[in-house]
């Protein structure tokens, strides 16, 4: 069993749709009005080394709405990056918590952290991949599927920038049998590593892939995807560089049009309005970006139950002797009432 949840392409089809399904399932029933407790008792500790408002939200909510607890470990915050090492912060935190999610500048961060931890690690997005938004996404396009196609019938083409999201686009939906295009410019597309990714995807699902500059790829379309152009953080390139590298590239009402009928319209966000997508787009009945949002949420909550699903328990005897153990200490040595 895989410990950490750092690149979907560690798992195997069938595993990721576990994911999505329990990811639903647990919607259902909290929408329902059904909290299950499955966190109890449970810490996760979040760090980011860059800003986020979805990861960082959706991450506590769903402990909360679980019955654990998140600790938010921002930047700056802890040791790491500090004069402590990875190895030692990751060693450390098998200590003291649950579960870590962390949000890394460098994908190898993410990578030696799960190495130096007992504990699951969760990549809430490197500069490599994305993967806890690929199940949140996959969650919205379960839920969204055109009238009579199933995952395997559906062409989800990303446009604009090669971005990591855009990556882990391409990986889950290859992993998943369906069609997916990268229409970008030249100097901006999924690379060679990426394509022998989707290639190795393809040849055991399926699917298809195809990286591109030519416009007609995104004819037949059934999900239009989009992100920001070129780098938010400290690689953000100026505004006239990026509006002349991408402008064709922009997601408005004349592209959507290449789409099928009832083509969607998706978007990790933030999004950058009036460059990588124009308000009409994202505020339209076809825009899915909001239920995106929301869909975090629905897969923060599947993948710590999923990855909590073998953590410790005791049955309520063990409890129940732990605890006259405890009050028999605290009565004889400390004279405390034991009526807590
Ligand atoms: N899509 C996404 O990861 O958003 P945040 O950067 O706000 O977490």
């Amino acid at each position: 069993m895989v410990k950490d949840f750092i690149d979907t392409n560690e798992f195997t089809k069938e595993e990721l749709l576990d994911i999505i399904d329990l990811s639903l399932a647990i919607k259902k029933a909290i929408k329902a009005g059904y909290n299950p407790p499955l966190l109890r008792g449970k810490t996760l500790g979040m760090i980011f080394q860059q800003s986020s408002t979805r990861t960082r939200v959706s991450f506590e909510t769903a402990m909360e709405q679980l019955g654990g607890h998140a600790q938010y470990l921002g930047p700056g915050m802890i040791q790491l990056g500090g004069h402590e090492t990875i190895g030692d912060t990751g060693k450390v935190l098998s200590q003291l918590i649950d579960i870590v999610m962390a949000r890394v500048i460098e994908h190898k961060t993410v990578v030696d952290l799960a190495n130096a931890c007992t504990i699951p690690v969760i990549n809430g997005m490197s500069d490599y991949n994305h993967p806890t938004q690929e199940i949140g996404d996959m969650c919205t396009i379960v839920e969204n599927l055109p009238r009579g196609k199933k995952l395997e019938d559906c062409k989800v083409v990303f446009v604009g920038d090669g971005t990591q999201v855009c990556a882990s686009l391409g990986f889950i939906t290859t992993k998943l049998g369906m069609h997916f295009v990268h229409y970008g410019p030249e100097g901006h597309q999924l690379n060679e590593d990426h394509k022998a990714i989707l290639e190795a995807n393809c040849k055991v699902s399926g699917g298809t892939w195809e990286v591109t500059d030519n416009r007609d790829s995104v004819k037949g379309a059934d999900f239009i995807y989009t992100d920001v152009w070129y780098g938010l953080y400290e690689n953000e390139m100026p505004k006239e560089e990026r509006v002349r590298v991408f402008h064709d590239y922009q997601v408005n009402r004349e592209l959507m049009q290449l789409g099928n009928i009832g083509c969607k319209f998706m978007h990790c966000l933030p999004a950058t309005r009036g460059e990588d997508v124009t308000d009409e787009v994202a505020d339209s009945d076809a825009s899915l970006c909001w239920d995106e949002a929301g869909n975090r949420l629905t897969a923060m909550r599947g993948l710590l139950v999923y990855f909590m699903r073998n953590a410790e328990k005791h049955s309520e005897l063990e409890i129940k002797a732990a605890k006259e153990q405890l009050d028999k200490f605290l009565e004889t040595r400390l004279g405390m009432d034991t009526n807590y």
